[in-house]
């Protein structure tokens, strides 16, 4: 054990996955000092602490509570299984499909066409890192005018979340935001309480599930979290889809030429570059896992990125390969595809269709734009992140089409 990095070293962080190889091979349950918690990396172990209620989610309310509040992902039991009925609804079959697949066609049109000319993008800042916000916004049915607003919000709110140094002026930055938010959205709640509309705001206001709607509190604290956990983890899934398939010109080519590929390849993206690398769980008893005990209260952190290379679970884990086996049968859901990066059990991702809308969109209009897309010459690829992990940039060239 002594061999493998640390999780916050530097050559951790420049290539995470031969750590996650050792860990798995040589300490699939390690006690780590510096973030005072059990660190499990096998695939049955990070699947079983998703899907067991052993492990609860009470890690979140130091993590998550002072820039969100009180959110679902905090709460386990009842709480949690009530409040998961009163917002998933918006996040599939009609909804989603119907009401908001035209907020995310206009939305990806919009950004595309700001650059479509150019013959120049970079697909991280121009792109991914707006879109997702984008949505979120139109959806809640807020002011369109306020989308740059909303990025520095979010940027604000995921640099609190992975301020690992603790600079303080990141957490001032934080702690500022949700005062902004909370001042911006609360009247806002207040008047569509009164007024509702057909927006996902309203909606979230009015949902009644066992006699049980939320609070304005509440209300405010879920869209904090939108933002973070739908904003974050799609900007990072769509960079990495594309980055996987310009390093796979053949596979490029496979999904231009057969559109209907995209969830496949959308789901071996996030197995095999994951948004989100590390989860936090607290188990509510000592528990067996990994081949040891970890006692009531501690901290386990999952490494969802090292359990979807598990050799245990996928052949061939550290290829990108969207005609692997395992994905057979995937056709429209990429969650079904076994890779933990929507985690599993009672907090999968509640976005999961929506983020799948976003990239089936997504990747089919920037394919339209950009017939000969090729990674600009000389850029150099830059992953950063321990929580969650992504591309600093994505620079490509292409020769603008007329429209
Ligand atoms: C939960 C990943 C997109 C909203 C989660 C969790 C993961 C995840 C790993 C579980 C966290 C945990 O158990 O501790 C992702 C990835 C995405 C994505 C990789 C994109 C590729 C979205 C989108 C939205 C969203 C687009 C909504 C706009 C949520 C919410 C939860 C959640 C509200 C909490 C669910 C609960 O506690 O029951 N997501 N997510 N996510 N996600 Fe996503």
């Amino acid at each position: 054990a002594d061999e493998i990095p640390d999780l916050l070293s530097p050559e951790f962080a420049a290539d995470p996955y031969s750590a996650y190889r050792l860990l798995r091979e040589h300490a699939p349950l390690l006690w780590h000092e510096a973030t005072g918690s059990y660190v499990v990396s096998r695939y049955e172990d990070v699947r079983r602490a998703f899907k067991d209620d052993l492990f609860s989610t009470e890690n979140y309310s130091w993590q998550l509570e002072p820039v969100h509040g009180r959110t679902i992902l905090q709460l386990d039991g009842r709480a949690h299984a009530v409040r998961r009925a009163l917002v998933a609804p918006a996040f599939r079959g009609k909804e989603l499909e119907e009401r908001f697949l035209p907020v995310i066609e206009r939305n990806s049109r919009e950004l595309i066409d700001a650059f479509r000319h150019e013959g120049r993008v970079d697909l991280v800042s121009q792109y991914a890192t707006r879109f997702p916000i984008n949505v979120i916004v139109d959806m809640l049915g807020l002011d369109k005018a306020d989308h740059d607003r909303f990025h520095r919000w979010y940027t604000a709110i995921i640099a609190f979340l992975g301020n690992l140094s603790q600079d303080p002026r990141v957490a001032e930055a934080g702690m500022r935001t949700r005062d902004e938010l909370a001042a911006y959205l609360v009247p806002i709640i207040r008047q569509r309480r009164e007024a509702p509309g057909d927006d996902l705001l309203s909606r979230l206001c009015l949902a009644e599930v066992d006699g049980v709607r939320m609070t304005d509190e509440e209300v405010k604290a879920f869209c904090s979290l939108l933002l973070a956990a739908g904003g974050e983890t799609t900007d990072k899934a769509v960079a990495s889809l594309f980055a996987n398939l310009l390093d796979h010109p053949d596979q490029l080519a496979a999904v231009r030429e057969d559109r209907s590929l995209i969830p496949r390849a959308f789901a071996e993206s996030l197995r095999f570059t994951p948004p989100v690398h590390m989860i936090m769980r607290q188990p509510v008893e000592d528990v067996e896992i990994g081949g040891g005990t970890v006692p009531a209260g501690s901290t386990v952190t999952c490494l969802i990125g090292a359990a979807n290379r598990d050799p245990e679970h996928f052949g061939s884990p550290d290829t990108f390969d969207l005609f692997r086996p395992e994905l057979d049968g995937t056709t429209s859901f990429s969650a079904a595809a076994r890779h933990l990066a929507f985690a599993l059990g009672r907090h999968f991702c509640v976005g999961a269709l929506l983020a799948e809308a976003e990239v089936r969109v997504g990747v089919n209009d920037l394919l339209d734009a950009m017939p000969d897309m090729r990674p600009a010459p000389g850029a150099r690829r830059v992953e950063r992140g321990l929580f969650t992990r992504g591309l600093e940039a994505l620079p490509v060239e292409f020769t603008p089409v007329a429209g």
